[in-house]
Protein backbone atom coordinates (compact mmCIF):
# COMPACT_ATOMS: atom_id res chain seq x y z
CA UNK A 1 0.00 0.00 0.00
CA UNK A 2 1.55 3.32 -0.57
CA UNK A 3 2.40 5.42 2.40
CA UNK A 4 1.03 8.99 2.23
CA UNK A 5 1.08 10.36 5.12
CA UNK A 6 4.61 11.00 7.76
CA UNK A 7 4.32 11.84 10.95
CA UNK A 8 7.21 14.11 12.60
CA UNK A 9 7.54 14.02 15.86
CA UNK A 10 9.13 17.78 16.93
CA UNK A 11 7.54 18.97 20.27
CA UNK A 12 10.87 17.71 22.78
CA UNK A 13 13.16 19.55 24.53
CA UNK A 14 15.89 19.45 22.81
CA UNK A 15 17.65 19.70 26.26
CA UNK A 16 21.17 18.38 24.96
CA UNK A 17 20.66 21.59 22.73
CA UNK A 18 20.37 23.80 25.23
CA UNK A 19 20.34 26.79 25.78
CA UNK A 20 19.93 27.88 22.20
CA UNK A 21 16.95 25.50 22.25
CA UNK A 22 15.21 27.88 24.88
CA UNK A 23 13.93 29.84 22.41
CA UNK A 24 14.54 27.70 18.79
CA UNK A 25 13.46 24.39 17.92
CA UNK A 26 16.42 21.97 17.62
CA UNK A 27 14.49 20.67 14.45
CA UNK A 28 14.91 24.50 12.95
CA UNK A 29 18.43 24.34 13.77
CA UNK A 30 20.59 24.41 10.24
CA UNK A 31 22.97 22.04 8.50
CA UNK A 32 24.50 24.93 6.46
CA UNK A 33 21.44 27.46 5.63
CA UNK A 34 18.77 24.77 5.72
CA UNK A 35 16.30 23.44 8.95
CA UNK A 36 16.50 19.68 10.37
CA UNK A 37 12.96 19.49 9.19
CA UNK A 38 14.13 20.33 5.45
CA UNK A 39 15.93 17.59 5.05
CA UNK A 40 13.58 14.93 6.22
CA UNK A 41 10.66 16.34 4.68
CA UNK A 42 12.22 16.24 1.13
CA UNK A 43 12.91 12.81 1.92
CA UNK A 44 9.50 11.91 2.68
CA UNK A 45 8.59 14.07 -0.54
CA UNK A 46 11.30 12.09 -2.75
CA UNK A 47 9.33 8.41 -1.03
CA UNK A 48 6.01 9.69 -2.43
CA UNK A 49 4.73 11.07 0.76
CA UNK A 50 1.84 13.30 0.31
CA UNK A 51 1.12 15.00 3.81
CA UNK A 52 2.97 15.96 6.56
CA UNK A 53 2.14 15.69 9.81
CA UNK A 54 4.61 17.86 12.54
CA UNK A 55 3.83 17.27 15.91
CA UNK A 56 4.92 20.41 17.33
CA UNK A 57 4.50 22.06 20.95
CA UNK A 58 2.98 25.13 22.44
CA UNK A 59 6.21 27.97 22.37
CA UNK A 60 7.79 26.32 19.22
CA UNK A 61 5.08 28.10 16.95
CA UNK A 62 8.23 29.23 14.64
CA UNK A 63 8.44 25.82 13.52
CA UNK A 64 4.87 26.83 11.22
CA UNK A 65 5.84 29.97 10.58
CA UNK A 66 8.61 28.35 8.60
CA UNK A 67 6.21 26.78 6.26
CA UNK A 68 3.82 29.67 5.88
CA UNK A 69 4.00 31.73 2.82
CA UNK A 70 6.09 35.12 3.00
CA UNK A 71 4.47 37.33 0.59
CA UNK A 72 6.46 40.82 1.97
CA UNK A 73 10.17 38.73 1.88
CA UNK A 74 9.18 36.85 -1.69
CA UNK A 75 7.65 40.41 -3.08
CA UNK A 76 11.04 42.28 -2.21
CA UNK A 77 13.37 39.22 -3.67
CA UNK A 78 11.04 39.35 -6.95
CA UNK A 79 11.58 43.22 -7.46
CA UNK A 80 15.33 42.88 -6.82
CA UNK A 81 15.55 40.45 -9.33
CA UNK A 82 16.70 37.32 -6.76
CA UNK A 83 15.13 34.31 -8.21
CA UNK A 84 18.16 32.03 -6.70
CA UNK A 85 16.44 33.08 -3.29
CA UNK A 86 12.94 33.53 -4.25
CA UNK A 87 13.40 29.57 -5.36
CA UNK A 88 14.64 28.81 -1.72
CA UNK A 89 12.19 30.60 0.06
CA UNK A 90 9.34 28.70 -1.78
CA UNK A 91 11.23 25.39 -1.21
CA UNK A 92 9.70 24.51 2.17
CA UNK A 93 5.89 25.46 1.66
CA UNK A 94 6.21 23.44 -1.92
CA UNK A 95 7.81 19.95 -1.03
CA UNK A 96 4.45 18.57 0.46
CA UNK A 97 1.18 19.11 2.67
CA UNK A 98 2.31 19.95 5.59
CA UNK A 99 0.00 20.50 9.12
CA UNK A 100 0.61 20.58 12.49
CA UNK A 101 -0.55 18.46 15.97
CA UNK A 102 0.32 19.95 19.28
CA UNK A 103 1.93 17.87 22.28
CA UNK A 104 1.21 19.88 24.86
CA UNK A 105 3.74 18.37 27.25
CA UNK A 106 6.66 16.01 26.10
CA UNK A 107 5.67 12.74 27.44
CA UNK A 108 7.74 10.66 24.84
CA UNK A 109 7.98 9.67 21.77
CA UNK A 110 5.06 7.68 21.80
CA UNK A 111 3.06 9.91 22.78
CA UNK A 112 3.59 12.32 20.04
CA UNK A 113 2.96 10.14 17.79
CA UNK A 114 -0.29 9.17 19.24
CA UNK A 115 -1.29 12.84 18.89
CA UNK A 116 -1.30 12.44 15.16
CA UNK A 117 -3.51 9.01 15.46
CA UNK A 118 -6.68 11.76 13.67
CA UNK A 119 -4.35 13.18 11.52
CA UNK A 120 -3.47 9.67 10.19
CA UNK A 121 -6.18 7.96 10.64
CA UNK A 122 -6.63 4.19 9.42
CA UNK A 123 -4.04 3.82 6.99
CA UNK A 124 -0.01 2.89 7.61
CA UNK A 125 2.12 5.48 8.04
CA UNK A 126 5.82 6.52 8.39
CA UNK A 127 7.93 8.59 11.40
CA UNK A 128 10.72 10.22 10.86
CA UNK A 129 12.83 11.86 13.47
CA UNK A 130 14.22 14.63 12.58
CA UNK A 131 17.48 14.69 14.40
CA UNK A 132 18.75 11.37 12.34
CA UNK A 133 19.26 13.10 9.24
CA UNK A 134 20.83 10.03 6.18
CA UNK A 135 22.14 10.68 2.74
CA UNK A 136 21.79 8.43 0.06
CA UNK A 137 20.08 8.39 -3.14
CA UNK A 138 17.50 6.81 -3.23
CA UNK A 139 16.72 8.05 0.48
CA UNK A 140 16.22 6.04 3.34
CA UNK A 141 11.77 5.98 3.69
CA UNK A 142 12.07 5.09 -0.79
CA UNK A 143 13.96 2.10 0.14
CA UNK A 144 11.80 1.43 3.14
CA UNK A 145 8.75 2.07 1.19
CA UNK A 146 9.88 -0.78 -0.95
CA UNK A 147 10.60 -3.44 1.94
CA UNK A 148 7.65 -2.59 3.39
CA UNK A 149 5.57 -3.77 0.14
CA UNK A 150 7.87 -6.67 -0.55
CA UNK A 151 7.13 -8.20 2.91
CA UNK A 152 3.89 -6.55 3.46
CA UNK A 153 4.56 -5.26 7.17
CA UNK A 154 5.90 -2.64 9.02
CA UNK A 155 10.14 -1.48 8.65
CA UNK A 156 12.46 -0.32 11.02
CA UNK A 157 15.52 1.25 10.01
CA UNK A 158 18.27 0.12 11.97
CA UNK A 159 22.23 0.42 11.88
CA UNK A 160 25.08 -1.95 13.23
CA UNK A 161 26.96 0.00 15.77
CA UNK A 162 30.09 -1.03 17.92
CA UNK A 163 28.81 -2.96 20.60
CA UNK A 164 30.47 -0.70 23.54
CA UNK A 165 27.71 1.33 22.07
CA UNK A 166 24.93 -0.25 21.95
CA UNK A 167 24.05 1.14 25.37
CA UNK A 168 23.21 4.16 24.06
CA UNK A 169 20.12 2.59 21.54
CA UNK A 170 17.39 1.24 20.93
CA UNK A 171 18.23 -2.68 19.73
CA UNK A 172 16.05 -5.12 17.98
CA UNK A 173 16.22 -9.03 18.35
CA UNK A 174 15.98 -10.12 15.52
CA UNK A 175 16.34 -12.90 12.66
CA UNK A 176 18.05 -12.15 9.50
CA UNK A 177 15.33 -12.78 6.39
CA UNK A 178 17.00 -11.33 3.29
CA UNK A 179 19.41 -8.73 2.33
CA UNK A 180 19.64 -6.30 4.97
CA UNK A 181 16.26 -7.15 6.16
CA UNK A 182 15.38 -9.15 9.73
CA UNK A 183 12.37 -10.24 11.45
CA UNK A 184 11.73 -8.48 14.51
CA UNK A 185 11.10 -10.80 17.70
CA UNK A 186 11.39 -8.29 20.66
CA UNK A 187 12.89 -4.91 21.21
CA UNK A 188 15.24 -3.41 23.86
CA UNK A 189 15.58 0.42 24.77
CA UNK A 190 19.16 0.73 25.91
CA UNK A 191 20.44 -2.24 27.22
CA UNK A 192 23.52 -3.00 29.45
CA UNK A 193 26.10 -4.53 26.34
CA UNK A 194 26.18 -8.17 27.65
CA UNK A 195 22.17 -8.20 27.86
CA UNK A 196 21.84 -6.53 24.00
CA UNK A 197 20.40 -9.12 21.57
CA UNK A 198 22.06 -7.68 19.04
CA UNK A 199 24.09 -4.51 17.40
CA UNK A 200 21.02 -3.97 15.23
CA UNK A 201 20.12 -0.60 17.02
CA UNK A 202 17.00 1.69 15.97
CA UNK A 203 17.26 4.39 13.39
CA UNK A 204 14.73 7.19 13.40
CA UNK A 205 12.72 6.41 10.57
CA UNK A 206 9.55 3.21 11.30
CA UNK A 207 7.19 2.31 8.60
CA UNK A 208 3.95 1.63 10.62
CA UNK A 209 0.36 -0.07 10.64
CA UNK A 210 -2.40 2.18 12.33
CA UNK A 211 -2.76 -0.32 14.72
CA UNK A 212 0.38 1.22 17.09
CA UNK A 213 -2.00 4.50 17.70
CA UNK A 214 -4.36 1.26 19.72
CA UNK A 215 -1.06 -0.15 21.24
CA UNK A 216 0.10 3.36 22.21
CA UNK A 217 -3.04 4.44 23.80
CA UNK A 218 -2.63 0.85 26.12
CA UNK A 219 1.11 1.70 27.00
CA UNK A 220 1.66 3.25 30.69
CA UNK A 221 4.02 5.40 31.01
CA UNK A 222 8.05 4.49 31.59
CA UNK A 223 10.68 4.56 34.39
CA UNK A 224 10.70 9.08 33.46
CA UNK A 225 7.10 9.40 32.87
CA UNK A 226 7.65 9.26 29.61
CA UNK A 227 5.24 6.56 26.88
CA UNK A 228 8.38 5.03 24.68
CA UNK A 229 7.36 4.33 21.42
CA UNK A 230 9.61 0.96 21.95
CA UNK A 231 6.73 0.10 24.40
CA UNK A 232 4.10 0.46 21.93
CA UNK A 233 6.28 -1.71 18.84
CA UNK A 234 6.30 -4.13 21.46
CA UNK A 235 2.55 -4.56 21.72
CA UNK A 236 2.47 -4.58 18.31
CA UNK A 237 4.58 -7.26 18.06
CA UNK A 238 1.97 -9.68 19.73
CA UNK A 239 -0.09 -9.40 16.71
CA UNK A 240 1.62 -7.83 13.64
CA UNK A 241 4.99 -8.70 12.24
CA UNK A 242 7.79 -6.07 12.20
CA UNK A 243 10.99 -6.10 10.31
CA UNK A 244 14.40 -4.66 10.48
CA UNK A 245 15.55 -3.10 7.78
CA UNK A 246 19.71 -2.08 7.33
CA UNK A 247 19.43 0.79 5.60
CA UNK A 248 21.90 2.52 2.92
CA UNK A 249 23.10 5.65 3.67
CA UNK A 250 25.28 7.75 5.80
CA UNK A 251 24.09 8.78 9.05
CA UNK A 252 24.45 12.33 10.72
CA UNK A 253 23.19 13.03 14.22
CA UNK A 254 21.65 15.91 14.22
CA UNK A 255 20.80 15.65 18.02
CA UNK A 256 23.75 16.78 19.18
CA UNK A 257 25.90 19.88 18.73
CA UNK A 258 28.52 18.03 17.35
CA UNK A 259 26.19 15.67 15.26
CA UNK A 260 25.45 18.96 13.67
CA UNK A 261 28.30 20.29 13.17
CA UNK A 262 29.91 16.90 11.69
CA UNK A 263 26.85 16.87 9.70
CA UNK A 264 27.50 20.61 8.36
CA UNK A 265 30.92 20.23 7.47
CA UNK A 266 30.00 16.84 5.24
CA UNK A 267 26.97 18.65 3.86
CA UNK A 268 29.30 22.31 3.01
CA UNK A 269 32.35 20.07 1.62
CA UNK A 270 29.42 18.30 -1.00
CA UNK A 271 27.57 20.88 -1.85
CA UNK A 272 29.01 22.68 -5.08
CA UNK A 273 28.60 26.28 -3.96
CA UNK A 274 30.16 25.73 -0.42
CA UNK A 275 32.87 22.81 -0.90
CA UNK A 276 35.76 25.06 -1.72
CA UNK A 277 34.92 27.80 1.23
CA UNK A 278 34.83 24.35 3.66
CA UNK A 279 37.27 22.49 2.25
CA UNK A 280 40.01 26.11 2.74
CA UNK A 281 38.34 26.44 6.32
CA UNK A 282 38.89 22.68 7.34
CA UNK A 283 42.75 23.06 5.62
CA UNK A 284 42.83 26.39 7.89
CA UNK A 285 41.89 24.43 11.18
CA UNK A 286 44.17 21.89 10.25
CA UNK A 287 47.23 24.30 10.17
CA UNK A 288 46.50 25.50 13.67
CA UNK A 289 46.45 22.34 14.96
CA UNK A 290 49.48 21.38 13.89
CA UNK A 291 50.66 24.46 14.97
P1 LIG B 1 14.90 13.23 21.10
O1 LIG B 1 14.99 12.55 22.38
O2 LIG B 1 16.03 13.13 20.15
O3 LIG B 1 14.61 14.78 21.26
O4 LIG B 1 13.57 12.81 20.38
P2 LIG B 1 14.50 15.68 22.54
O5 LIG B 1 13.86 14.95 23.65
O6 LIG B 1 13.85 16.93 22.08
O7 LIG B 1 16.04 16.00 22.79
P3 LIG B 1 16.96 15.79 24.07
O8 LIG B 1 17.13 14.30 24.21
O9 LIG B 1 16.25 16.43 25.22
O10 LIG B 1 18.23 16.49 23.70
C1 LIG B 1 13.49 12.56 18.96
C2 LIG B 1 12.38 13.41 18.32
O11 LIG B 1 11.16 13.21 19.03
C3 LIG B 1 10.59 14.45 19.40
C4 LIG B 1 11.76 15.43 19.45
O12 LIG B 1 11.29 16.75 19.18
C5 LIG B 1 12.70 14.92 18.37
O13 LIG B 1 12.39 15.47 17.11
N1 LIG B 1 9.88 14.29 20.69
C6 LIG B 1 10.51 13.72 21.76
C7 LIG B 1 8.58 14.74 20.80
O14 LIG B 1 7.99 15.24 19.82
N2 LIG B 1 7.95 14.62 22.00
C8 LIG B 1 8.54 14.07 23.09
O15 LIG B 1 7.89 14.00 24.16
C9 LIG B 1 9.86 13.60 22.96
Amino acid sequence: MQIRKAVIPAAGLGTRFLPVTMSVPKELLPIVDRPLLQYVIEEAAEAGVEEVIIVTSPGKESISDYFQPHPALEQRLAVSGEDELLAKVAEAGNLAKVSFVLQHEALGLGHAVLMAKNAVGDEPFVVILPDDIIVHSPGVISQMVQVSKDMNAGVIAVEVVPWEVVHNYGVVDAAPVANRVHKIQGLVEKPPRDEAPSNLTIVGRYILPPQIFDCLEKTQPGAKGEIQLTDGLLTLLQDHELFAFEFLGNRYDGGTPMGLLRASLAFALDRKDTSEEALSLLREFQDRTNN
